[in-house]
């Protein structure tokens, strides 16, 4: 099929994402940042970073990397030329033929099932159809619970088990035996409603006066008595001279092309940046057939050993990352470890980057930088959790091995909130084994009160908290063996962008700190920018944060890294959504 690119034709294959259309055809970008003009297209890919940004189908600020792409579809850069142009964007007239075609289409789509099941008030609601997700919605409806399932996606299996939409097969996804066994119970015993992006979760009191919870969708709005976040996490990026450029993207992106749409990221690839998610990644891309120039570890697998306990009780992860390392050897694919990414380079898209040296404290070992050619750099430090809807309604957080921030829950996942529950990444980055164990406590946990029969048995349980006290225990020492390295900050210079949103250079977050006199983030924020633009600080919090504990000579506090993670409103919404909330 074919949609269309500021006026000229885009070649597109069912169940691509308009951006992965794009990407596919060769263009890296198609919109300009609000301050710099700097070209943007794909950086996260999974709609965290809303780099992507386009007019389709007449409607200004869609996502790229999330938009279907449909025959017919029509994309404008409104840059009103050629892509990467530094004009700012006039959204391009609709013509009277496009628009009935668009309403037409609009209505076509419009939820029709989620109508009647908003109305209906529900037991427990699972936001995220990810593996935490499914197992804790499959886990309540099995227990007899009346459970809706709400997910942003098209599809169900979140970021683990993403595949095409339609593609029911196993196609070499690990553990997809498990995902056939929560899909088939989910679409059995629950109401799963896809492509439901919670906005705003509150906390309300039904007219039975039990507490429960309202969680507003453009699909409705839907009422339940208990609620488990499952929400995941996007990667984490850290910024360096060039990280801005066109071509320069996050592994999720990379493997959401790739997984999601069936698209090559480049030809020639470097996989950097820190955690045993780069070998899955550079692994997917090699099998592809993309050349995988290296895979460049900031931090040392070697500290696993540190941990021999833990080791010892994680056959199936030391299996796995031996078939993985089995991979990159077969593709001839080296693996370098204390190796980072401290520029990029190239004119308008990404050409060569500069890897360094990291020494045992991770700090930048002199003169050892060397020039690497390649068309495209997936490059990321471990994930941040999705924290909006969590925060929005009261839950305390923590702060993780991985140093980021997340919800705090006990052991069956239950949160500082009565009635609410948490699982999987949203509470601490830890894998797919992790994420559907926690999924199933919480599950049960949320079913007890108004299940018809317990979900688990008292062994079931029991052992089922093992395991996952087993996962996390692997996860930390996961952690401590991919760290975000010590010395990071070393390699930004003054114009090094920090902010991709609002163009907050490291110059003028020195110079709130130094100049004005911030001494915590949120000041930073207030004063430089940073975290204000379209993501609202899911990019640039993490690095900000740390750069201001830097300057300010701390270590990052939990306030810092909240100063990042509110936010009113999950995702953007339109006013009219707004209104009938
Ligand atoms: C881009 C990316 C790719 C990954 N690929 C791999 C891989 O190949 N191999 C691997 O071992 N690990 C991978 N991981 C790590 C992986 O995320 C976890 O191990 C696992 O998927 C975590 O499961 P989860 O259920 O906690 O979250 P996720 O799988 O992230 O699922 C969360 C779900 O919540 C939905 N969601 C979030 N916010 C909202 C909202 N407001 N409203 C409605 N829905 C919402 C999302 O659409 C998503 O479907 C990847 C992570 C990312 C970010
Ligand atoms: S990178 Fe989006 S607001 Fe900073």
């Amino acid at each position: 099929m074919t949609i269309e690119f500021d006026g000229r034709p885009v070649p597109a294959e069912p169940s691509q994402s308009v951006g992965a259309a794009l990407w596919s055809a060769g263009i890296r970008s198609w919109r300009t940042t609000r301050i710099g003009g700097a070209p943007r297209g794909i950086f996260c890919g999974i709609g965290a970073c809303f780099d992507c940004l386009a007019i389709i189908d007449g409607k200004p600020g869609q996502r790229a990397c999330l938009a279907a792409a449909r025959p017919g579809t029509v994309v404008s850069s409104g840059l009103g030329g050629a892509p990467g142009s530094a004009r700012p964007a006039t959204p391009p007239a609709r013509s009277k033929a496009f628009a009935a075609a668009s309403e037409a289409r609009a209505r076509s789509e419009a939820p029709n099932r989620s109508g009647a099941l908003a109305a209906a008030r529900h037991d427990v609601a699972v936001v995220g159809a990810g593996p935490a997700g499914l197992a804790a919605a499959a886990t309540a409806a099995l227990a007899g619970c009346r459970v809706v399932l709400l997910d942003s996606a098209p599809a169900p299996g979140g970021q683990f088990w993403r595949h095409r939409e339609g593609e029911a097969g196993n196609h070499g996804y690990r553990d997809w035996s498990v995902f056939s066994g929560l899909r088939s119970i989910v679409e059995e015993r629950v109401d799963y409603i896809a492509g439901a992006t919670v906005w705003f979760a509150g906390a309300e009191r039904a007219p039975t006066s039990q507490p429960g919870f309202a969680l507003h969708t453009a699909a409705g709005r839907f009422e339940a008595e208990r609620l488990v976040l499952a929400t995941g996490a996007y990667d984490r990026a850290l910024p360096f001279p060039g990280w801005d450029l066109p071509g320069v993207v996050t592994p999720g992106a990379a493997q959401a092309l790739l997984k999601g749409s069936g698209v090559a990221l480049g030809r020639e690839v470097v996989v950097a940046g820190a955690g045993p998610f780069l070998l899955p990644v550079a692994v997917a891309l090699a099998d592809a057939g993309i050349r995988v120039v290296g895979v460049y570890e900031a931090g040392d697998p070697g500290g696993y050993l540190s941990r021999p306990g833990t080791l010892a009780t994680a056959a199936a992860k030391l299996g796995e990352a031996a078939g993985y390392a089995a991979a990159l050897a077969r593709h001839r694919v080296p693996y370098r470890v204390r190796r980072i990414v401290v520029a990029a380079h190239g004119t308008g898209s990404v050409s060569g980057v500069d890897i360094a040296r990291l020494d045992r404290h991770g700090q930048l070992v002199p003169g050892s930088i060397e020039r690497v050619r390649c068309d495209a750099v997936a490059v990321g430090y471990g994930f941040t959790a999705n924290l909006e809807l969590a925060l929005s309604l009261g839950c305390s957080t923590r702060v993780g091995a991985d140093g980021g921030l997340a919800v705090m829950v006990n052991a069956d996942g239950q949160t500082s909130v009565p009635g609410l529950f948490a699982a999987g990444e949203v509470t601490g980055v830890g894998g797919a084994l992790l994420a559907v164990a926690e999924g199933e406590l919480a599950g049960a946990a949320a079913a007890r009160v108004v299940a018809t029969e317990p979900a688990l048995s008292r062994r079931e349980l029991a052992a089922l908290r093992r395991r996952g006290a087993r996962l996390r225990e692997f996860a930390e020492a996961m952690h401590g063996a991919h760290t975000v390295p010590a010395g990071w900050t070393a390699w930004l210079e003054e114009t090094t962008i920090v902010c991709r949103c609002e163009d907050v250079t490291y110059g003028r977050i020195v110079q709130a700190v130094t100049d004005l006199g911030a001494s915590d983030a949120r000041t930073v924020k207030l004063l430089a920018r940073p975290g204000m633009g379209w993501c609202q600080g899911r990019v640039c919090g993490f690095a900000t944060a740390n750069v201001t504990a830097m300057l300010c000579g701390r270590a990052v506090r939990p306030a810092d890294l909240a100063a990042f993670a509110h936010r009113p409103l999950a995702a953007p919404v339109p006013l009219g959504d707004l209104a009938q909330g």
